[in-house]
């Protein structure tokens, strides 16, 4: 995939309106902060239809807001067929994300679907984000700590293996 005008990267979570939507307004930032903004094609959804149409959950635009993403546009979509075509990177929160990525995936070979918290040096643990829906706010700052290195560590592979420098 060298030399790509344009990637595509989607992020996936159960329900796409608290860690999905704030992956992709993570991801967004440093993109745009890279100057990468034309090089990417960024959006998110969920495996489950629980919230389609509804905007993030207001803890996670809170706590977003407070650290510079904004996630007030974003409004909440199921994962489609034509996903799996469309985008070069399916980036899964958890594991039960991944491998219902996996099952749906039907023969589309495309994309490349993985975690969004890659095993690192000596790890082979396959990490999730957590889920914060059903837990308090700090879960909301846990869930941008990770995402914001899981992020940084996603656009370095993607310049790496992707972008023409
Ligand atoms: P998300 O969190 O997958 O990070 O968006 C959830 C949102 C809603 C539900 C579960 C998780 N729910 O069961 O409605």
């Amino acid at each position: 995939m060298k030399n790509k005008d344009k990637v595509s990267v989607l992020f996936v979570c159960l329900g796409n309106i608290c860690r999905s939507p704030t992956a992709e307004a993570v991801f967004r930032k440093k993109v745009v902060d890279a100057k990468l903004n034309d090089r990417f094609f960024i959006d998110s959804a969920g495996t489950a239809g629980y919230h389609i149409g509804a905007s993030p959950d207001a803890r996670a635009i809170d706590k977003g807001n407070l650290r510079g993403y904004d996630l007030t546009s974003i409004r909440a979509r199921k994962v489609s067929m034509d996903d799996y075509l469309e985008f070069d990177y399916i980036i899964a929160m958890d594991n039960q994300n991944l491998a219902y990525l996996n099952a749906h995936k039907a023969n589309i070979d495309s994309a490349i679907i993985q975690l969004m918290r890659q095993p690192s040096g000596a790890t082979t643990e396959k990490l999730d984000v957590p889920d914060p829906y059903y837990g308090g706010e700090q879960g909301f700052d846990e869930v941008l700590d990770i995402l914001e290195k899981a992020a940084q560590h996603l656009l370095n592979d993607i310049q790496l293996n992707d972008l023409a420098h």
